[in-house]
């Protein structure tokens, strides 16, 4: 096959002008900074890619366990977003912050008064993590809000101090956790609290009036609480610090010593602060399109909320849980994921339901999850995803292939044995070569309702060209992160759909004369394929598409305030080959247009 084909064109289009006042996503920042306040992302510190842990034993079960629990519950629970019966929508366990309810600290210390968790069950949650096939359990031991959730010394506003229920659950979790073979961890918000004089975010003076410093806060409540959570809970897989924000360096010093010292085996989360993590703990609710190098961890939650919140419904289905896990897996580490149990301690059932569906997956196909390497691709592929262990590459099919045969884009080396996987059981199946591309000959349907996997065997390490390739039958989207750009600005973009649920992209936007995305991609299969362009901006554009040397062709789109797809037309590859593509603005709004993606599906 002739693979020298180099075609170049350039991207231009017009649009008809709207002058228009770009309405921008809303930022974190405007979403959630108060004036002068740093908004939640900036609190999360400096994202610090960490080696592997020195010693391989310390941090094993988060390396090879690659996923986890969270669990986000407090007094804020209790709450569950409502407060004198309005709703607050957003992140349930910032409900007494300014940012959502604006909860005077008097007020909400009483709210211990009430919190009386009757059934919570520490065996079952226990038992719902190891049925999840999560290795280990991360909870709040102290929020932001200042609550300790188990009996603390330090601090007279805790759960056996402070409530009726007067019992310690971390206690009895530790234990549990322990019974069912699966880590323990703690989150501790080192920097913020509330409600202690002193503390991020808290209040200035002390119940005498005199002035509070962090210093103070540090010394009386931070420090000693430490000390308490990794001394009185038996082994520690992780203290999950928080939001370090400002906190001095010498404070977080002494807190990741006290860890290390107290709990060699534990790891310390990558929002230490000062990159004094072990790990890189990504943004809220953000899974890599890349391979990460290193220890990193992308955490999740099932629905939209950390805690419970009484209107967040829309949970992740058992497919999506697993696409996101797999992603992660994947891209080289680890998913947490969150569950936020109602104040009364129960587990919302469909929070439960979907992480024991995803689970059952994970049971039967445990070696396509745990103690695996990331895929050669160093992304996703169209269909799915892959993960690999030494010379096995595990496909996991998401969109099963009506045609029974799926494209594996750049194959470098050469495939021994492909076995479809039934559970434990497993059948044969053919697959060849056309040019560099490996095809599996598949059944007409899937074995597998969620994801099926196909096992591939090699001689030695798989190794493919990572370069994207157009699947000649799944629609291939092409993300703006892997473009190159020129005469145009290539950024990051984080905003907030509600308060603190976090959406991330890589967009292209500023565009000036000429400027263009342009993406390097194979095509197997010639002919015509469809395209569409993701983006957002206002008022009408016209875009242009263009293959180097080849076609190009242009449309008018409206745009929308949020990320859409939309039709540009049929464009030709002439025949197999590796081709530049690229796409530019020449007409509209050069600040709002926001390149997101563009798409391709074989016509
Ligand atoms: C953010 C939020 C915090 C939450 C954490 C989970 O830091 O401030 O409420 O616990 O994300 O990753």
């Amino acid at each position: 096959m002739d693979r020298t084909c180099l075609f170049r064109l350039l991207v231009s289009a017009a649009c008809i002008c709207h002058c228009m006042t770009a309405v921008a996503q809303s930022s974190g920042e405007q979403a959630s900074g108060e004036k002068g306040e740093p908004s939640m992302d900036r609190l999360w510190g400096d994202r610090v890619v960490k080696l592997r842990a020195e010693n391989a034993e310390r941090g094993q079960l988060f390396d090879e366990g690659n996923y986890a629990m969270f669990i986000h519950w407090g007094l804020y629970s209790q709450l569950a977003n409502k407060v004198d019966g309005k709703t607050y929508y957003g992140i349930g366990e910032w409900i007494m912050n300014p940012r959502m309810a604006g909860i005077p600290v008097a007020e909400y210390k009483q709210l211990a008064g009430t919190f009386n968790p009757v059934n919570f069950d520490a065996t079952a949650i226990a038992k719902l993590a190891k049925d999840a096939g999560m290795k280990y359990i991360v909870i709040t031991a102290k929020h932001h809000d200042g609550f300790a959730m188990y009996d603390s010394k330090a601090s007279g506003f805790n759960i056996v101090d402070a409530t009726p229920w007067k019992k310690d659950p971390m206690k009895d979790l530790a234990a549990a956790c322990r019974e069912q073979g699966l880590g323990f961890g703690f989150y501790y918000s080192h920097n913020q609290d509330w409600t202690f004089p002193g503390g991020g975010g808290g209040p200035t003076v002390d119940e005498n009036g005199n002035e509070a410093t962090f210093d103070d806060y540090f010394a009386k409540k931070c420090l000693p609480q430490v000390k308490e959570i990794t001394t009185e809970y038996g082994p520690i897989e992780i203290v999950w610090f928080d939001t370090p924000g400002k906190m001095p360096k010498h404070y977080v010093e002494q807190l990741v010593e006290i860890v290390h010292a107290n709990q060699p085996r534990a790891l310390v989360s990558g929002r230490a602060g000062h990159g004094l993590g072990d790990y890189q703990t990504l943004g809220d609710m953000e899974v890599p399109h890349r391979n990460i190098e290193g220890m990193w961890e992308s955490v999740d939650t099932t629905n939209d909320s950390w805690a419970y919140a009484w209107y967040d419904e829309y949970w992740k289905s058992p497919r999506e849980i697993l696409k996101r896990l797999l992603a992660c897996v994947g891209r080289g580490e680890t998913y947490m994921l969150n569950i936020g149990p109602r104040g009364d301690g129960a587990v919302p059932e469909r929070a439960a339901n979907t992480l024991r569906e995803s689970g059952d997956w994970i049971r039967r196909y445990p070696q396509v999850v745990y103690g695996t390497q990331p895929s050669p691709w160093q992304h996703a592929l169209p269909w799915g995803d892959v993960t690999r262990k030494n010379n096995t590459l595990f496909l996991c099919v998401f969109d099963w292939p009506e045609s029974g045969k799926l494209y594996l884009p750049n194959l470098k080396s050469e495939i021994k044995g492909a076995e479809l996987l039934f559970g434990d059981r497993s059948t044969s199946i053919q697959w060849d070569k056309q040019g560099d591309w490996g095809v599996i000959q598949l059944p007409p349907r899937a074995p597998e309702k969620l994801v099926s996997v196909i096992e591939l065997e090699f001689s030695s390490e798989p190794l493919v060209d990572p370069t994207w390739a157009l699947d000649p039958q799944v629609k291939t989207e092409l993300l703006a992160e892997f473009a190159s750009v020129q005469d145009a600005t290539q950024s990051g973009k984080r905003w907030m759909e509600k308060f603190g649920e976090w959406k991330r992209i890589t967009q292209v936007h500023q565009w000036k004369p000429g400027g263009k995305a342009t993406w390097e991609v194979d095509v197997l299969q010639p002919g015509d394929y469809n395209v569409e362009l993701t983006y957002a901006g206002e008022g009408r554009l016209v875009w242009q598409v263009a293959i180097e040397g080849g076609e190009q062709i242009q449309n008018q789109q409206n745009s929308s305030h949020n990320y859409q797809s939309f039709p540009i037309g049929w464009i030709n590859f002439p025949k197999p080959g590796r081709y530049q593509i690229s796409v530019g603005l020449v007409e509209g709004d050069p600040e709002s247009a926001s390149l997101k993606a563009i798409e391709f599906t074989k016509m």
